[in-house]
């Protein structure tokens, strides 16, 4: 046994640094991601709005911006298309605060049959309106691909009632052949309908007492999966909802919680028995650092292609970036499964466009890389990425336990915050044989996958000098450099 330990055991001596920067970055900083996406300076938080353009091949990334500061202020809507949800290039800002509040987290559609009477083909953005006394959910067109909107004269479209009453997503809802919102009010997510994105009628509410309520529930969206039995004889519709909570989050601060349940055209039905103990919430990621995750509207062959913000509001002012704050986590496809319990889980891949940047195998890890780890499941496996300076980061895999877990309480610099040194453990889901386990290091990030998707885990780092040395006992790693 002891044997197989050894032989087991990689153990990896790096010497080599990344000099690949974003090429559109007007301002280099230690901390700067080449292959994540981060504002070209100044303040970002959610992502907004995104969508696929399929005639130009596009993905267009809209974001929470603040073009005064580094840190949370008035909220614009920055913009950012991309290719292949790697290289990303920075537009103009495209929607201002005006009379009615500053610009909040919202979505766009892509109004095909002129439903609105914008145009045919019209993209068209939901928004939170945020002004003192209240939150309101305007739209804007765009006749121009996305690049440009103008504001609809009738704004806004939904008046709020509370004080938390924000962050629409809107889907087109083929049961009920309507639009459909989802919005986080407070502690509940409120349904609305329409049939011209104009005016909106109020379906249910969900969630008041099921669920984790450490926080204010935000970010919402509903996403339909159809399952098939293994004949393709059958199929159902399941859905899951996703509510961003901060704070609340099982680390503390920001996360995103789900439900699974059923939609019927106006209420949201949870699988019954389920989230009324608020410890066994599910959460789509066990690190600290992946808040309000959206997927892209009209992503190719009916997939969910899913950015969170890179980040956790218990520190995300105080994160030590100079000319910019923040950046969004790799794509990544999500998908429904069933776990050892019988249960259904929503799992998350990296996205086959973020998987394309593996380049050649190295022996040097650097401060960008992707490290695929096999990890003997009769024995607990232990992976630390390390520098010269001490700094550290300690995975586990426990087989004991059944889980995975990332310690960064020696990882570099925490001084910043005292919420920001942690260890992170998600529950593995499936019992395997062995496991494969990714992990895309990007300067300042870890997001650590189940090659299979059953659980993944965002984390942020701040080492004085890159990890170059990658130590495993109980398993074996492979690292590739970033094909960029
Ligand atoms: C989530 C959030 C949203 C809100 C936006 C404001 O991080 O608080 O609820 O719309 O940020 O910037």
């Amino acid at each position: 046994m002891k044997q197989s330990i050894l032989a087991l055991c990689a153990c990896v001596t790096l010497l080599a640094g990344c000099s690949q920067k974003p090429a559109n970055h007007p301002t280099d900083e230690p901390f700067r991601s080449v292959y994540h996406h981060s504002p070209a300076t100044h303040w970002m938080n959610d992502p907004n709005g995104m969508f696929f353009d399929e005639t130009a091949g596009l993905w267009h990334l809209y974001y929470q911006h603040n073009p005064f500061g580094t840190t949370w202020g008035p909220m614009h809507w920055g913009h950012a298309t991309s290719a292949d949800l790697l290289h990303w290039e920075e537009h103009p800002i495209v929607l201002y605060p005006d009379s009615l509040g500053t610009i909040f987290s919202g979505s766009i559609v892509i109004d095909r049959k002129n439903t609105s009477g914008f145009g045919e083909n019209a993209v068209v953005a939901i928004y939170t309106q945020s002004e003192l006394i209240g939150q309101h959910q305007s739209i804007a067109y765009s006749t121009d691909g996305g690049y440009t909107f103008t504001k609809y004269e009738g704004n806004p479209v939904l008046m709020g009632d509370i004080a938390d009453f924000r962050d629409p997503k809107v889907m087109w809802d083929e049961k009920a052949q309507a639009w459909l919102m989802t919005l986080a009010c407070q502690q509940e997510i409120r349904f609305y309908g329409s049939k011209d994105l104009k005016k909106w009628e109020y379906l249910s509410s969900f969630g008041k007492d099921l669920g984790a309520h450490g926080g204010v529930w935000e970010c919402p969206e509903l996403l339909k999966f159809t399952i098939h039995n293994s004949q393709c004889t059958m199929t159902e519709d399941k859905y899951v909802l996703l509510v961003s909570i901060n704070p609340g989050g099982p680390f503390g601060g920001s996360a995103t919680q789900y439900f699974v349940g059923n939609w019927d055209g106006k209420t949201f039905t949870p699988e019954a028995g389920k989230y009324a103990d608020e410890k066994s919430v599910p959460w789509l990621d066990y690190g600290k650092d992946n808040y309000s995750t959206f997927t892209f509207h009209n992503a190719p062959e009916g997939r969910y292609v899913a950015l969170g913000w890179m980040s956790n509001w218990q520190y995300a002012n105080q994160l030590p970036t100079v000319a910019f704050r923040s950046q969004n986590t790799i794509a990544r496809d999500l998908f429904l499964f069933i776990d050892d319990e019988g249960e259904y889980r929503l799992g998350s891949v990296p996205s086959k466009e973020t998987m394309a940047l593996k380049g050649a195998e190295t022996k040097y890890l650097a401060d960008c890389a992707v490290v695929e780890l096999s990890l003997e499941g009769k024995q607990d496996a232990v992976i630390t990425l390390s520098n010269a300076k001490g700094e550290k980061v300690v995975m586990t895999l426990d087989v004991h336990r059944q889980t995975f877990s990332m310690d960064r309480t020696a990882s570099g610099d925490c001084s910043f915050s005292h919420e920001f040194a942690a260890n992170t453990i998600a529950p593995l889901f499936i019992k395997r044989d062995m496991y494969h386990v990714i992990l895309f290091i990007d300067h300042c990030s870890i997001e650590a996958f189940d090659a299979e998707g059953a659980w993944s885990m965002t984390n942020l780092v701040f080492p004085s000098e890159p990890y170059n040395h990658l130590d495993v006992q109980g398993g074996e790693a492979k690292i590739y450099e970033i094909d960029n």
